[in-house]
């Protein structure tokens, strides 16, 4: 283990972190070391996910319950993680919608605002409550959860594109304005990945065609031409968040890790 590895001492903020991404983000960041404090709209559900995550002794897991869209809510939500350890050293912007595939001529404009409304200016909000209160030591860092839409346009998935993009862009602005602070922004975009949202579309889509998921999720590298040959197990994207949190990339700030396989062209 190299001395950037650790996240002991450090604690983290992961948004959305009651399952997928940001559960595998979450358990990345405790795994080296950290205390984590996630995020979701739902009591239950994010209590449930805090004692999956949490083996502990010492609780080494907060759940909140919050909503990204509302200003107050996310200002309640920082103030209780920073007071839980007194610090507040890494947050990941993860929360967003899911979507129905549409072309984006036809999405409706409420839903396009919505999914802007959870993700980009969630991001922002939360952001904004965070920079204040984010460590200016060095151990400051930011990692937002964009996706493989915002760089490849794969048919159907435009009003995440469009969204996933504005967070690539988002990435850069905020990374020049936390950098006074020493504080490091980037983000990854992560590519097809098994979480429970897709494992579930997979399971629809296979017993309308009367295949198995696993031919479904095969149908889909092979359109997308995936060079690895497979979808991402989301402990693989997890990992990636823990690197970027890291001091492992202490000097890396403003950049997009894309996460996806090699996930190389558009379908026709
Ligand atoms: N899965 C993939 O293959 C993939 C690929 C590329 C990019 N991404 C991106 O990765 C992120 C996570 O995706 P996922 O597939 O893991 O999603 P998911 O399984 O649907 O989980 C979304 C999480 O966000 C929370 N959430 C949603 N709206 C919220 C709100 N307004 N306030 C607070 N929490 C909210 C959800 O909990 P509640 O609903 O209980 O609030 C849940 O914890 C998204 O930004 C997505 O665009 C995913």
């Amino acid at each position: 283990m190299t001395a950037g590895w650790s996240l002991d001492g450090r604690t983290a903020l992961v948004t959305g972190g009651s399952r997928g991404l940001g559960f595998a983000s979450a358990q990345a960041l405790l795994a080296r070391g950290a205390k984590v404090a996630i995020i979701s709209r739902n009591d239950a559900d994010v209590k449930a996910a805090a004692a999956r995550l949490d083996s502990g002794t010492s609780p080494n897991v907060l759940p909140i319950v919050a909503d990204v869209t509302d200003d107050e809510s996310v200002k309640a939500a920082l103030a209780q993680a920073h007071g839980w350890q007194g610090r507040l050293d890494i947050l990941v912007n993860n929360a967003g919608p899911q979507l129905a595939p549409t072309p984006v001529t036809e999405a409706d404009l409420d839903v396009i605002t919505s999914a802007f409304d959870t993700k980009l200016f969630g991001f922002l909000r939360v952001s904004r409550a965070a920079l204040p209160l984010l460590s200016e030591t060095g151990k400051g860092s930011v990692v937002n959860v964009a996706g493989a839409t915002a760089h490849v346009p794969i048919p159907n998935t435009g009003v995440t594109g469009i969204v996933n993009a504005s967070v690539v862009a988002l990435t850069s602005f905020l990374a020049g304005e936390a950098a006074p602070k020493n504080v490091r922004v980037n983000a990854i975009s992560p590519g097809m990945t098994k979480t429970e949202g897709w494992l579930a579309k997979n399971e629809a889509a296979a017993a309308q065609q009367d295949i198995s998921p696993d031919d479904v999720r095969a149908g889909v590298v092979k359109a997308l031409g995936i060079r690895l040959g497979r979808w991402a197990e989301p402990a693989e994207i997890g990992a990636a968040v823990g690197f970027l949190a890291s001091d492992d990339a202490s000097y890396v700030t403003g950049q997009v890790l894309r996460v996806d396989g090699g996930l190389s062209k558009p379908v026709a």
